[in-house]
Parts: C-alpha cells; structure tokens; sequence
C-alpha cells in the first residue's frame, strides 16, 4: 500500500508581527521543530490509529481533505512543534498534511502550491491575518514579506479579502536564537483584533506600526550584511514598540529582560500576550538558564531549516 510522509517546520517571527496585518514588512525564520505526518489510503478516517471524529481531527486537515476531495486515509502525525505559542504550529501541520495528501492523489507538491492551500486552510480554520507562517513553513530557511526584493528572489503573491502580500526569499546568515517559552497559550485572533482596534482609533497607534515596519527594513538590512549587534538591537527596539501596542506581557518582558545580558538583542515573538519571546545570541547555555530561571521553556535554534518535504 502506497505510505507518503511529509513534514514541515515551525517559525518564528525575527520582526515585523502586528504591522504585515496591514502590508508592512516582516520577516521570519523557519525552526528546526517540524511535524511529520505519513498517510496511506484505508476505509475510513484515524488518526493516529484512532477513529477521527472533529474532535481529534484538526479543522486545517478537514479543510484540505475537502478541498482536495481525497478518500478516508490513516493518518500518522509525529514530532510536534508547540502549539498556542507563535510558533507556526497549526501552519507546520497543514504544509505536512497538504503535502502528504497532493502526493497521494498525483497532486503537485510544490512549495507555492502547498504554502497556498496551507493558507486557506489557516483562513478558514482561524481568520487568520497574514499568510507569513504558512509561507515560513513551506519554503523553510527565512522569508520576507512585503521587502522590495530581487526577481530571482520572489516566491509568491498571496491575496485575501482588501489584502496583498509580496513573498520573497532572504539570505540568513548563519545564526542562533533561543526562543523561550512562557507556556501561556494566547489566542491569535484577539491580539490581532486589539491592535486594529487601536490603530484605527489612535494615530499614536498607527506611527508605531509603521515603526515596525521601518525598524523590519532595517533589520532585513542589517542580516545582509551580517551585522548582528545591529540586529539584536532592533529586535529589542521591536519589542518595546510592540510593548506599547499592548501585546506583551509582564512573563515576556521579564525573560526578554532577563535575556539580553547574554544576547546581541531579544524579543516577543509572534502574537505575543504569551506565547514566546526571542534572543539573537552566541551564548545560548546562558539566555537558556536565564530563561528557566524566570519559569520558561527554552529551545536552542539554528538557522537554515529546510520547508516543507514529501516523500
Ligand atoms: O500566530 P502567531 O502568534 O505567530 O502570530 C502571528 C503574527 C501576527 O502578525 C500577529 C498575525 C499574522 O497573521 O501575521
């Protein structure tokens, strides 16, 4: 019987998160945290050995299944990228399992194809804003949204509703990041509503997240020419903008702080009021201790992660 396994990575945002709502630049990093998901044909749906039900079936999966219009398959999902915490879970599973499924129905996998189905199913399953993790976990290593870029550069175009954003691949030097974990699962969809709400009725609001964008083309600057001093020092610039938008929380703040003795820079990272902060560092046995020490789970990150695979 024809098994096809695919897998795809988790990302992190290096800057930009809020403003790419409203088309600013933003940039993110795909981590070495993958879902792997193997399918093969059988009577009737199971996950995991289990019998689906909507319950133990994400809505991401459902979506693809009907969109593709594939028979039941027995479905296998391995590895795990947390899930709540910004770091592009639900998008990591469903680049794997749109890969995996095309494959078995003589679909193309390529990473536009996937990176746009992935989207869809994010959209419908959560309204989400931007197609920045979908894209991150398809094409893997970094990506750029909305940056003027190169022709060989540019990945893919990607349009909802009043909005567009310009996908493009960047150079990532090499570089390590510790992402700590709070553990306190945020919502995405309330944070995104919070900041539209403020932007809309406060111009403050509004410079701040054309800020962002400013202080993302920087950055994007910046990792070009491998100046990671000035990198880290954006991201920790980033992070107070976005404190001011009301996203952070007193457990971010509190291990971004307790980072940045031993890091060029650090940050929240993603949607924030929760989920994870993020340094840039040479020194991450310490931001690691810093960041167990204010009650956080740390993950040691290299770049250069590979997007999604099937085979
Ligand atoms: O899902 P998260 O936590 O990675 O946050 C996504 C980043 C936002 O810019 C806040 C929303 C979006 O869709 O781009």
């Amino acid at each position: 019987m024809t098994t096809i396994s695919a897998s795809a990575p988790g990302k992190f945002v290096i800057l930009g998160e809020h403003a790419v709502v409203y088309g600013k630049p933003a940039l993110a990093l795909a981590i070495d945290m993958r879902f792997s998901i193997r399918v093969s044909r059988s009577n009737s749906y199971k996950v995991n050995g289990q019998a689906a039900t909507p319950y133990n079936m994400s809505p991401h999966m459902r979506y693809i299944s009907d969109k593709i219009g594939t028979s039941p398959v027995s479905i296998y999902v391995d590895g795990r990228v947390p899930s709540g915490s910004g770091l592009g879970s639900s998008a990591a599973l469903s680049n794997a399992y749109a890969a995996a499924i095309s494959a078995l129905e003589g679909l193309p996998t390529d990473k536009e194809t996937i990176a746009r189905l992935a989207y869809e199913a994010e959209y419908a399953s959560q309204g989400r804003g931007s197609p920045m993790d979908t894209s991150a976990s398809a094409n893997g290593y970094g990506i750029a949204l909305n940056v003027p870029y190169k022709e060989e550069d540019f990945l893919w175009h990607i349009e909802k509703e009043d909005n567009a954003w310009d996908i493009s691949k960047i150079d990532v030097p090499k570089m390590t990041f510790v992402i700590g974990n709070t553990g306190i699962k945020a919502a995405t969809g309330p944070l995104v509503e919070k900041v539209r709400k403020y932007r809309e009725s406060n111009t403050f609001a509004a410079g701040i997240v054309d800020e962002i964008g400013d202080v993302t083309l920087d950055g994007l600057e910046a990792m070009k020419n491998n100046d990671l001093e000035e990198l880290g020092a954006l991201m920790t610039y980033d992070h107070k903008l976005l404190s001011i938008l009301g996203v952070s929380c007193n457990e971010l703040n509190h291990m971004v702080e307790a980072a940045i003795p031993y890091s060029y820079g650090a940050k929240l990272t993603g949607s924030g009021g929760g989920g994870c902060m993020v340094a840039l560092t040479d020194r991450p046995e310490k931001v690691a201790k810093a960041i167990r020490a204010h009650g956080g789970t740390p993950y040691v990150i290299h770049t250069g992660v590979k997007g999604v695979t099937v085979k």
